[in-house]
C-alpha cells in the first residue's frame, strides 16, 4: 500500500525517536549511584569497580570497532598459560582492563585468563587496603575477531578472604562462585552492552557510541523457563559423553515443541546473551579432546552462572551446581551447562541416566 504524506502529517515521535528512549532510561552512571544506596555498609568500592569496567569497556569497544582498519587483527605471536594462541586484541583488552583497575586503586588483586598468575595490587601508599579482587576473561571468543563476529569480556568480583592490609594470596581467588559479589559481561556486538548483577537481578545497558554513554535498555533480564535453542559445538559429537549425545538427540526429536533450533557462535558471551533473551541452553561438555571441558571455572563459568541464576536460569557441570564447586587452581576448567532452567534440568537428567546405566 502506498502512503502519501501530506504537509499536514504529524509524526508520532514517541515510537520512533531514539532520544525519547534515552531520556526515559537511566544511564549506567546514574544506576550505579542509585544502587550504591542499597548496600547500606558499602564504601563505594564496588561501585567504583563497575565504573572502571564501564570505562575500560568503552576503550576496548573503540578498538574492536576499528579491527580491520588498525593493526589489531590476528595473532600476537604468543601463547597464554593454557597453550592457546593469544590474539592481539586479547593482549590489548587484558592491558586496558588491568590498567584501569590498577590506576584507580580500587582492587587488591586481579586474575586474568591471559596471565599465568594473579596480580597483587599495591596502592600508592604501598598498602593493600582494598577489599575486592577481580577475575576476568578480557576477550572472550577472540578467534571471532578476524571474521567480524561478536566478542565479549567477562568479569567476576569477590571480597578477599585474607586480612585487608596484607598482600593477596591464592585463596582470595580460589573461592566458590556462591561468594561472588558481582559479575557481568560486556558484549561487543551489533551494539555494545554491559550486563551485570550484584545479586539483585540482572540489568543490561546499551552504549550510545555517539556520546559514549551506556543506557539501561534491558532492566531485569530473565531466562525463559523453557527455551527452544541448544548451543553446542556438534563437531565434537563423537567425543561427547553418552548423556550429552542422548540430550542432543532429544533436542532434535520431532515431538511436542521439538526439534529445537541449533545456534552456536563460538563466543560464550554471545551464545549466552542470545539464549538469555530468546530462551535456550549452552553446553560445553567434556570430550576426548577436552577431558575436563574447555571453559574456565573462575573466568567464564562462575560469572555466567551467577548471571544465569540471577536471571532465573540454571548452571551446572552436568551433575553439580557450578557455583558450589570448590576451585583448586586458577585456570581450572569444567564442563558447562547453562541456560533456561528446565532445559538444564533436562540435560542433567540425561547425564544422570547415562551415568546410572554404566553400573
Ligand atoms: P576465549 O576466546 O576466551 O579463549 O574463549 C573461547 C571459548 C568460548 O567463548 C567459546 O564458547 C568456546 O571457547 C568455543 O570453543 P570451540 O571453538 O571449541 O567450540
Ligand atoms: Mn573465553
Ligand atoms: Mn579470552
Amino acid at each position: 500500500m502506498h502512503c502519501f504524506l501530506s504537509k499536514y502529517t504529524i509524526f508520532a515521535p514517541k515510537n520512533y525517536n531514539d532520544f525519547d528512549m534515552e531520556e526515559r532510561n537511566k544511564t549506567l552512571g546514574e544506576f550505579i549511584i542509585e544502587k550504591q544506596e542499597e548496600f547500606k555498609y558499602s564504601s563505594g568500592e564496588l561501585s567504583r569497580i563497575i565504573n572502571s569496567i564501564r570505562l575500560a569497556a568503552k576503550v576496548v569497544n573503540y578498538k574492536v570497532n576499528k579491527a580491520g582498519l588498525v593493526d589489531i587483527i590476528g595473532a600476537a605471536g604468543e601463547q597464554n598459560i593454557q597453550g592457546e594462541d593469544q590474539q592481539k586484541l586479547d593482549v590489548y583488552a587484558n592491558e586496558v582492563f588491568i590498567q584501569n583497575l590498577i590506576n584507580r586503586e580500587i582492587v587488591c588483586g586481579i586474575a586474568s585468563e591471559e596471565n599465568d598468575d594473579f596480580i597483587t595490587v599495591q596502592g600508592s601508599d604501598n598498602g593493600h587496603n582494598n577489599k575486592y579482587v577481580v577475575l576476568m576473561d578480557p576477550l572472550d571468543g577472540s578467534s571471532n575477531i578476524d571474521v567480524n563476529v561478536s566478542v565479549g569480556t567477562i568479569f567476576s568480583v569477590y571480597r578477599r578472604v585474607t586480612p585487608i592490609g596484607t598482600p593477596v594470596k591464592s585463596e582470595d581467588f580460589l573461592q566458590p562462585g556462591v561468594n561472588q559479589v558481582a559479575a557481568g559481561y560486556v558484549i561487543y556486538g551489533t551494539s555494545t552492552m554491559i550486563v551485570y548483577t550484584t545479586g539483585h537481578g540482572v540489568n543490561g545497558f546499551t552504549l550510545n557510541p555517539a556520546i559514549g554513554t551506556f543506557y539501561l535498555s534491558h532492566p531485569n533480564m530473565t531466562f525463559k523457563k523453557d527455551g527452544h535453542i541448544y548451543s553446542i559445538n556438534e563437531g565434537n559429537y563423537t567425543h561427547f559423553p553418552q548423556g550429552v549425545k542422548d540430550y542432543i538427540k532429544y533436542c532434535q526429536t520431532d515431538e511436542e515443541d521439538r526439534p529445537y533450533t541449533s545456534r552456536y557462535i563460538g563466543s560464550l558471551v554471545s551464545d549466552i546473551h542470545r539464549n538469555m533473551i530468546k530462551g535456550g541452553i549452552y553446553i560445553y561438555p567434556t570430550s576426548a579432546k577436552a577431558p575436563k571441558g574447555k571453559l574456565r571455572l573462575l573466568y567464564e563459568c562462575n560469572p555466567m552462572a551467577f548471571i544465569a541464576e540471577q536471571a532465573g536460569g540454571k548452571a551446572s557441570d552436568g551433575m553439580n551446581r557450578i557455583m558450589e564447586i570448590e576451585p583448586t587452581e586458577l585456570h581450572q576448567r569444567v564442563p558447562f551447562f547453562c541456560g533456561s532452567y528446565n532445559m538444564v534440568e533436562k540435560a542433567e537428567e540425561f547425564m544422570m541416566k547415562a551415568k546410572l546405566s554404566k553400573y
